[in-house]
């Protein structure tokens, strides 16, 4: 790795992120990436964006799809985003649940259901823009999946119960 990559990297590290998958279903398979640059883009039209590898293949597919859920991750999660981000040898448990074309992970902290808005090239990376045309979580959200310097972290919040979400367009 170059120096200036092996800086970039180790400083962007000290910005703690949350965790997320994004799942998508591509000729009855299931395909998704563990992803920390989500990020919330816009509140009017609901947006929110990622970046995906442009070596890896299931950006590809929810390019090719065109719908994707983004699955926001809890504390005992972790195995869950190591399996997305390739590790072989996790035992990950999880159950992904289906309807109207959308994939999603039950028991997440928030799941998006986008459909692709637009993508751009972002040097080694494409960023893609998804339009939120349904989101859904639990009650309250205390356990968090973060992430920090290349190592995955839990977090307990101060979230207090309101009422469950849903919300659809
Ligand atoms: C915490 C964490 C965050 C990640 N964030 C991203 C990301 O935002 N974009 C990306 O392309 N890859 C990201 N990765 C790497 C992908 O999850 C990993 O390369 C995955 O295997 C890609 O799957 P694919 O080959 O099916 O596309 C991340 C990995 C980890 C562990």
């Amino acid at each position: 790795m170059q120096e200036q990559t092996h800086v970039y990297r180790r400083l962007f590290g000290r910005f703690v992120t949350g965790v997320a998958v994004v799942l998508t279903e591509e000729d009855g398979e299931v395909r998704g990436l563990t992803v920390n640059s989500l990020t919330s883009a816009s509140l009017d039209p609901l947006l929110l964006l990622f970046c995906v590898c442009n070596d890896g293949c299931s950006g590809k597919s929810i390019l090719r799809a065109g719908r994707f859920t983004v699955n926001i991750l809890g504390a005992d999660q972790e195995n869950v985003a190591r399996h997305f981000a390739g590790c072989k040898d996790v035992d990950a448990k999880f159950e992904c649940l289906r309807e109207d074309g959308f994939v999603w992970l039950n028991h997440c902290n928030a799941v998006f259901r986008c459909d692709l808005e637009a993508s751009y090239p972002g040097g080694d990376h494409r960023i893609v823009l998804g339009r939120v045309k349904d989101m859904l979580g639990p009650d309250a959200c205390d356990r968090l999946l973060v992430y920090h310097e290349g190592h995955y972290g839990k977090l307990q919040s101060k979230s207090i119960a309101e009422s469950p979400i849903e919300a659809k367009h």
